[in-house]
């Protein structure tokens, strides 16, 4: 999928920063070790002029084979013996190569791949992430988050008709998301989250986004009257970046669409929201719905049939209690 030319240059230069980083600290290691334990240094530039005496045996002419290969076992022998002293003073053998976080492209972002160079599938995993990142920018995700969360608000009291206590039921949905959230693959199931207003249910679900996230997945938060003013928007203009941003939400690792039901959708909107959860339902990519509208609300502004097939698809989550914006305002 295409992405702006934004997207590319910030995330080349995470890239880098990553790439700058491990050799940074390469080279931190170095002059710590070479402080503490001298003998590493001397054997180090011994190494080097083993390099260069090398390239004067070829220059003077001579028995070049039997020089170079004299220096090369002069040059192995050293090296072992750096390594050996690393060990003995308490360091990794190999603690002078930076550590890169892709060991295939050594965080360059480029591999050779049959004789051409294409971007290492790290670069791309980056990418999504930037380009999700870009866009929850106004998303409120800091805040809420598991540990933030406390089930101490929904009461113990047992319910008549269900038998069970707020308390325990959304105990096991909280218990439910964050396994969800440690657990996520790109074949993940879809989650449907019900329930009155202030129950936790946008808390919740950013709190699955920071971890997702965290996690290298791209994913984007958005809200449905956002989401549908955005794509009736994208009727009207000719902006190439629409469909790219529309690409992004179709293709995106998990979609969470909060508040389903309280925008004002209108014809093209509807249009382009059944083809985006379309495109995600074939692609098998997740989504999770939220909404305060009980099934029949939402059937009366989408379709019967599109309503089943998403309530069908994903593991529905009731929220029950009592509104904690209200109880935490008190
Ligand atoms: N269990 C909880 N523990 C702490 N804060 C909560 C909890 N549930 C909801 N909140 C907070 O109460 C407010 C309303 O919750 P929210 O998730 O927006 O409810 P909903 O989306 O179900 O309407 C938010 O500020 C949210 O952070
Ligand atoms: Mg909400
Ligand atoms: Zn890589």
């Amino acid at each position: 999928m295409g992405y702006s030319k934004e997207i590319y240059k910030a995330t080349k230069a995470k890239m880098e920063e990553r790439r700058t980083n491990a050799e940074r600290k390469a080279d931190r290691i170095r002059e710590e070790v070479y402080r503490r334990v001298p003998q590493i240094e001397q054997l180090e530039k011994q190494i080097s002029s083993c390099g260069i005496l090398a390239v004067r045996a070829v220059l003077n002419g001579g028995d070049v084979k039997s020089a170079t290969q004299d220096l090369k076992s002069k040059s192995l022998a050293m090296q072992n013996e750096v390594k050996k002293l690393l060990v003995q003073n308490g360091y990794d053998e190999n603690c002078f190569e930076p550590q890169y976080s892709c060991k295939f492209c050594k965080d360059t972002g480029y591999v050779e791949k049959d004789g051409r160079t294409v971007y290492c599938n790290c670069f791309k995993r980056l990418l999504v992430a930037t380009a999700c990142e870009e866009l929850n920018r106004t998303a409120p995700l800091r805040l809420s988050t598991f540990d933030s969360f406390n089930l101490d608000y929904y009461s113990h009291q047992v319910d008549k008709e269900s038998g069970v206590s707020p308390y325990d039921k959304m105990q096991k949905i909280y218990n439910f998301c964050v396994q969800y959230a440690k657990t996520f693959t790109t074949n993940s199931k879809s989650i449907l989250m019900r329930g009155g207003t202030g129950l936790g249910k946008t808390h919740l679900s950013l709190a699955i986004a920071n971890e997702v996230t965290r996690r290298g997945f791209g994913v984007i938060y958005v809200s449905a009257p956002m989401l549908m003013s955005t794509l009736s928007n994208m009727h009207f203009s000719k902006d190439s970046s629409d469909s790219e941003y529309f690409d992004m939400l179709a293709k995106c690792d998990l979609l969470i669409i909060d508040d389903l039901g309280t925008e004002f959708p209108n014809q093209f909107s509807t249009t382009q929201f059944y083809n985006l959860c379309n495109s995600r339902m074939l692609l098998n990519k997740p989504f999770i719905i939220n909404t305060n509208l009980s099934i029949n609300e939402l059937e009366k502004t989408y379709t019967a049939r599109f309503v089943s097939r998403i309530y069908g698809e994903g593991i529905r989550l009731n929220f029950v209690g009592d509104d904690i914006r209200l109880r935490k305002s008190l």
